[in-house]
């Protein structure tokens, strides 16, 4: 069976605990878009990775991780990665992790591009300033750099001037700032492309090699739903396809051979970076349930927004994704509170809406409706069978399933890899 994993909300659902743990059970883990704005957070034992670019699964000795060319590479970031994995005492080996060679290179200037095209913007996205939109703006334009040029010396030549060429008249003239030397930057490039070139391959052509030898594929999204560039809440969203969709022209795998779809979400929801939060807590909640849950981003330590549970949202993820399991991650952190709501709809103009509203003004304006559970007030981390969780615990998990339409099949409740619930 081939497997994604998305995240159902604005990100940060827990992605990568549920991936390290389903992926003991397939052979090969692929991320397909994002870049190192993704954060993912594993704890095993007492020890915590965060992952950016490569896979949660590389801690799984003997399976095999994959970067698909729908992911954008900040070559630096992964070395990084990779060395910190291996003293760690983690070897990366080739045999084990294949970077495709038609991923694009975030550069330098891309990085600073996004903090100066921010600066300039009356509505900040509030980035992660990775340089992540302006590569992938570079991608559609048809000027960007991918990995395979990083290997071949001429071509990265020719495709580096034109690159200055452009973005240093843009840094001078728009920014008023100064540009990049050629120099520094292609022999620092061509550097990383030497150490990184014993991973590279074309993996779609491995993926579907492996898929007709039986061997099974999860693939991990990064950010999430509503983060996506087509159906997020544009233009506070990244620049990459979160959805299932993305899969596809993230990793060259045909939606013929992917099975099964399950939406990792947060008891709660959570975003970072700006753009509208129907259901955003306005009382002292923000920061009991954002201590609690240690809501701060794993990639810029930027306290996370807080807020209650949105079904309106997450029914319409489960729809665009074609859902049919669900992971709920983090209840443990709603273990103290007395009343829990749910957002059940929204009301703009007086008027309840019954789909989720296209209009990015409805959206910021929009009034959620409540519906409010009583909690359960007992702490759920431990618990392993689902019979045994409180019986209102049970019942929130039972009403967002009659919300969302679909079955929960994981309940997370603590940030180790055993503290699971499996129905
Ligand atoms: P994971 O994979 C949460 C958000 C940023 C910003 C917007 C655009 O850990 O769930 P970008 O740097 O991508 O151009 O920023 O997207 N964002 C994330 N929020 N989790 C992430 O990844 C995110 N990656 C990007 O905060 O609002
Ligand atoms: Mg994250």
């Amino acid at each position: 069976m081939n497997v994604v994993v998305v995240g159902a909300q604005w990100g940060d659902e827990g992605k990568g605990k549920l991936i390290d743990i389903l992926s003991q059970d397939v052979d090969i883990t692929v991320r397909y878009q994002g870049g190192n704005n993704a954060g993912h957070t594993v704890v095993v034992k007492d020890k915590e990775y965060v992952f950016h670019l490569l896979p949660s699964a590389i801690l799984h000795k003997g399976k095999v991780c994959v970067i698909g060319n729908g992911v954008v590479i900040d070559p630096k970031a992964l070395i990084e990665e990779i060395e910190g994995l291996e003293k760690r005492g983690l070897k990366v080996l080739v045999k084990r992790f294949k970077i495709s060679g038609f991923c694009h290179i975030v550069m330098p200037y891309h990085r600073i591009l996004d903090g100066l095209r921010e600066s300039k913007r009356k509505n900040r996205i509030g980035t992660t300033g990775r340089g992540i939109g302006p590569c992938y703006a570079d991608k559609v334009a048809r000027c960007g750099i991918r990995m395979v040029d990083l290997l071949n010396p001429n071509l990265l030549r020719s495709k580096l001037e034109d690159n200055l060429a452009e973005k240093n008249e843009t840094f001078e003239k728009v920014y008023d700032t100064k540009g990049f030397s050629f120099n520094k930057i292609y022999k620092e490039y061509l550097e990383y492309g030497k150490r990184l070139a014993p991973y590279v391959e074309n993996t779609a052509l491995y993926l579907n090699e492996a898929i007709d030898k039986k061997k099974t594929i999860l693939f991990e999204g990064a950010q999430g739903t509503f983060l996506d560039i087509d159906f997020g809440t544009y233009p506070f969203v990244t620049s990459s396809n979160s959805i299932v969709g993305g899969v596809c022209c993230g990793s060259g795998v045909s939606p013929t051979k992917i099975h099964k779809a399950i939406a990792c979400v947060k008891a709660y929801t959570t975003r970072v970076g700006e753009g509208p939060f129907p259901t955003e807590f306005t009382t002292e909640l923000k920061d009991e349930i954002r201590i609690k849950g240690n809501e701060f981003g794993a990639t810029t330590g930027r306290p996370r927004r807080c807020g209650w549970f949105d079904s309106m949202l997450v029914r319409y993820s489960v729809i665009i994704n074609g859902i049919s399991e669900l992971a709920i991650m983090k209840l443990d952190v709603l273990d103290d509170l007395d009343k829990i709501q749910i957002c059940t709809g929204y009301k703009y103009n007086g008027k309840l809406l019954k789909t989720f509203p296209m209009d990015f003004e409805v959206l910021t304006k929009a009034v959620p409706s409540y519906e409010t559970l009583p909690g359960w007030q007992s702490t759920t981390c431990g618990i392993t069978r689902y019979k045994d969780l409180p019986v209102n615990a049970r019942k929130y998990i039972k009403r967002l399933e009659e919300l969302l339409k679909v079955g929960v099949k994981y309940i997370s409740n603590g940030t180790k890899r055993d503290q699971i619930i499996k129905r």
